[in-house]
């Protein structure tokens, strides 16, 4: 019989499948998105109608991919009746729909409208959280209450939940949710996570609204199932009631767990839905051998027995190539030089990416493609001199050089907290075009900056003049200068808790890139350079080197992948291994660790490079525990 489409046969039997539910389980490449997208083309042309059809994607970027695949299948018509979208928007559209007044609702879009909200529960004047500083925790809640709702408990329930062995903290916790819950309703707010906990309670209340929507979805299909998390695999399970879910996954790449994703929901599938199909497809075809067995020796000896092997497909390639390098700077220039060389032998950039575990591994490789005039694009994040903290300080030395920079003050009057906020900058402003002033100047005549409850202003103008009088050190220095006298680490790290930020990391790089700078106009110039350089929209990314962390990345696959930092400590993350040595041993984080590896390898599909550095921050740093699974019987690191 010919098959589908060029398709396997596992491939074909997942994509001809009946009813009943289906869990397809492969390894990276191996076409589950593929077979999703045909398996829907399929139904369509089988005559179920496209509205009766729920498609679920991870992200927005990869229903918009999804879509377009289909519209090559079948008529772009009936592509637009599919209900196909990450399960927040597919929710978002249902509330909106079924709930009278949800219209009015505003959705915090922006990180600084939770933030502002968040401000207000933890502000000054709320007399719980004394001693808590809103600038710094603010992070730390919106993930704690983002995580809650994740799992469906709803303030009430999570304190009914911690009644038992209740600790002063978790009470606090429990005020604050419940306070960013009443703040976030008066106002008329909605976050993301509302979208899906508002959707999971509407269906739950409203069984008339529920039925509905279970008679209008015959057919539901979930890419990326190994990410799903509590609230999501609710929904499905309230929708699926005909039973026709189809769900595809890996669980060698979950590697959401911070954000509540539960591998279990996935492993445990074809047990919780009776007479469930498995398939399994052992196929890649996405990378060469050489790849495909790297990354089986990978992920084949971790804590973990994942089901289903697999093979390559295609041609044998290039071997993978892992090179040890000095230092972040000398591992930057040694990818950014062999991505001219590819290049130049017709390899377009866009097809070429870098791929990290930190955000701060990006600043080296940054620096060297612009000293190249390499084009480029940080994918799902700001490129290094884009991010805040790293705004911040350079604010405060920006300042120090010119005095009248006015811009660069109004940046860093308030942060850290000085309590000079929107009043006391108009003011200033207002003092400073009627005298002909700097803003800098103003502060230290106007009136008002006197006042007590500006108190801090004074502060802030000796800070300022004592960086401005050592204004001529060394770039590194000045910028040890700044933090000192700010005391801006202390400030952002007082909650040490919010273990995922990395601005402490961002900081030091920082340090370390400003070193390579005898003067610091010249560093100045490069930050704003680059700063734009990696600015751009993410359509966009034609002609560009593509960089990202290794998270984003997921989903994705490039012509070449440099994998960077393989180093104990950056992967696996410092965090996980702290935890797998310390008292509470959480092997699960190391394992998560080896599955983000898993997922940086298979990005790649004819070449992949792999580094790691002797040296991070100045500081000796090991290899990556992963590197010796890489290798199989070699010898690491030569
Ligand atoms: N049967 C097949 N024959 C040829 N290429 C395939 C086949 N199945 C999948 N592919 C290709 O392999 C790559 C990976 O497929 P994808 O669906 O993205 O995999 P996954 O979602 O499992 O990571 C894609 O480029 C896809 O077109
Ligand atoms: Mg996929």
């Amino acid at each position: 019989m010919l098959l589908l489409n060029g398709l396997n046969k596992e491939q074909e039997l997942a994509v001809l499948h009946g009813l009943g539910p289906c869990c397809v389980v492969a390894g990276a490449g191996s076409g589950k998105t593929k077979v999703l997208t045909e398996r829907i083309a399929q139904l369509i042309k089988n005559g179920v109608a496209a509205q009766q059809i729920l498609a679920v994607t991870f992200t927005k970027k990869a229903a918009k991919e999804m879509k377009e695949r289909l519209e090559k299948l079948v008529l772009r018509s009936t592509c637009k009746n599919l209900w196909m979208g990450t399960f927040h928007s597919i929710c978002f559209f249902i509330l909106k729909k079924e709930s009278p007044n949800f219209d009015q609702m505003v959705v915090m879009d922006k990180e600084s409208m939770k933030k502002r909200l968040m401000q207000q529960v933890l502000g000054p004047s709320t007399p719980t959280y004394d001693g808590m500083d809103w600038e710094t925790d603010y992070k730390t809640c919106l993930s704690f209450v983002s995580y809650q709702k994740n799992r469906l408990l709803r303030p009430d329930a999570y304190k009914k939940k911690i009644s038992l062995l209740e600790s002063e903290d978790d009470l606090l916790k429990w005020k604050m949710y419940q306070k960013y819950e009443d703040l976030k309703d008066e106002n008329q707010l909605i976050d993301f996570d509302d979208m899906l906990i508002r959707c999971y309670e509407m269906f739950r209340d409203n069984p008339e609204i529920l039925r509905k929507y279970q008679q209008t979805f015959k057919y539901l299909l979930i890419d990326e199932f190994q990410d799903t998390n509590v609230a999501q695999y609710e929904l499905v399970k309230m929708l699926g009631v005909q039973n026709n879910v189809f769900v595809v996954g890996d669980e060698r790449q979950s590697i959401y767990s911070f954000r509540g994703a539960k591998i279990e929901l996935f492993i445990n599938f074809k047990k919780e839905w009776p007479n469930c199909k498995e398939i399994i497809l052992e196929t890649n075809y996405r990378s060469t051998p050489n790849i495909v067995e790297m990354s089986n020796r990978l992920i084949g000896v971790g804590a973990f027995n994942y089901r289903g092997i697999c093979k390559a497909a295609c041609e044998n390639g290039a071997e993978p190539i892992i090179t040890c390098y000095g230092c972040a700077d000398e591992e930057a220039f040694g990818v950014v030089s062999e991505v001219d060389v590819l290049h130049s032998q017709g390899v377009p950039y866009e097809d070429m990416a870098v791929l990290y575990r930190l955000n701060a591994q990006s600043r080296a490789v940054e620096d060297a493609l612009i000293k190249r005039g390499i084009p480029y694009l940080v994918t799902g994040g700001f490129g290094f001199y884009g991010r805040k903290e790293v705004k911040d300080i350079l604010g405060y030395v920006r300042l120090a050089v010119n005095l009248n920079d006015d811009e660069a003050l109004t940046r860093i009057i308030n942060t850290p907290t000085r309590y000079l906020g929107k009043v006391f900058l108009r003011t200033i402003e207002d003092y400073s075009i009627r005298n002909e002033v700097s803003f800098f100047e103003a502060i230290k005549k106007c009136p008002m900056a006197r006042e007590r409850k500006y108190r801090k202003a004074k502060e802030f103008v000796e800070i300022v003049e004592k960086l401005h009088r050592y204004n001529d050190l060394e770039p590194d220095k000045l910028i040890r200068l700044v933090l000192k006298e700010t005391k801006y680490l202390e400030w952002l790290s007082r909650d040490e808790k919010d273990k995922d930020s990395e601005y402490g990391e961002n900081l030091q790089m920082l340090q370390v890139a400003a070193k390579r700078f005898d003067d610091i106009d010249s560093f100045l110039e490069h930050a704003s350079f680059a700063e734009k350089a990696a600015k751009g929209s993410e359509d966009k990314f034609k002609g560009k080197v593509r960089l990202m962390t290794i998270h984003a990345s997921k989903g994705l696959e490039f012509g070449t992948v440099f994998l960077i930092g393989l180093n104990q400590g950056i992967l696996p993350h410092k965090n996980s291994i702290e935890y797998a040595m310390g008292h509470i041993v959480i092997p699960n984080s190391v394992e998560e660790e080896r599955r983000i590896c898993y997922v940086g390898i298979t990005r790649a599909k004819t070449r992949l490079y792999l580094s790691s550095m002797e040296y991070w921050m100045d500081k000796e740093i090991d290899d990556s525990m992963f590197l010796e699974d890489l290798y199989g019987e070699g010898e690491p690191c030569g």
